[in-house]
């Protein structure tokens, strides 16, 4: 059976390319989908990949790969939750409730930058966390959890 990798992305990662180049780099959103179906396809799994600025559709999706995490059909979720990192515990409570496999994925390295983005809520219910290999951090969050 395939197994099936969330990709989710939260506020303001719909801009990347264009947001603070020098922080996260030049490329898109969409390249970064093209990174993560390349290394899903290298791994033979499938790919959901998805963003949104709104926190509950975060909430809404960790619960959708729980129902696949439930039945066996979940190979893990990688989630940039952005700045909801530093504030959600709704986000931490999904993940807890669920149950799903986390890598925590931050394109620069957050502990280098302003306090404010040292504390993560999530990190205690994630599997992995990840920050500071810019875009390509994504496929290698991909490559780590096909190993689980
Ligand atoms: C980020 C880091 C967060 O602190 C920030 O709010 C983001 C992006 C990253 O990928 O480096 O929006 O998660």
């Amino acid at each position: 059976m395939t197994k099936t990798v969330y990709v989710l992305n939260g506020p303001n990662l719909n801009l990347l390319g264009t947001r603070e180049p020098q922080v996260y780099g030049s490329q898109s959103l969409a390249d970064v989908e093209q990174l993560c179906a390349a290394a899903c396809v290298r791994h033979g799994l499938a790919l959901v990949f998805r963003q949104s600025n709104h926190e509950g559709a975060l909430v809404d999706w960790i619960h959708e790969a729980g129902r696949l995490h439930a039945t066996g059909q979940l190979a893990g979720v990688v989630l940039n939750a952005a700045a909801y990192t530093h504030t959600s515990v709704a986000l931490l409570d999904a993940v807890k409730g669920t149950g799903v496999p986390l890598v925590e994925l931050h394109i620069s390295n957050v502990h280098a930058r302003e306090s404010f983005r040292h504390h993560s809520y999530l990190a205690a219910a994630a599997r992995a966390v990840m920050c500071g290999f810019g875009v390509q951090g994504y496929a290698l969050a991909i490559d780590g959890l096909a190993q689980w």
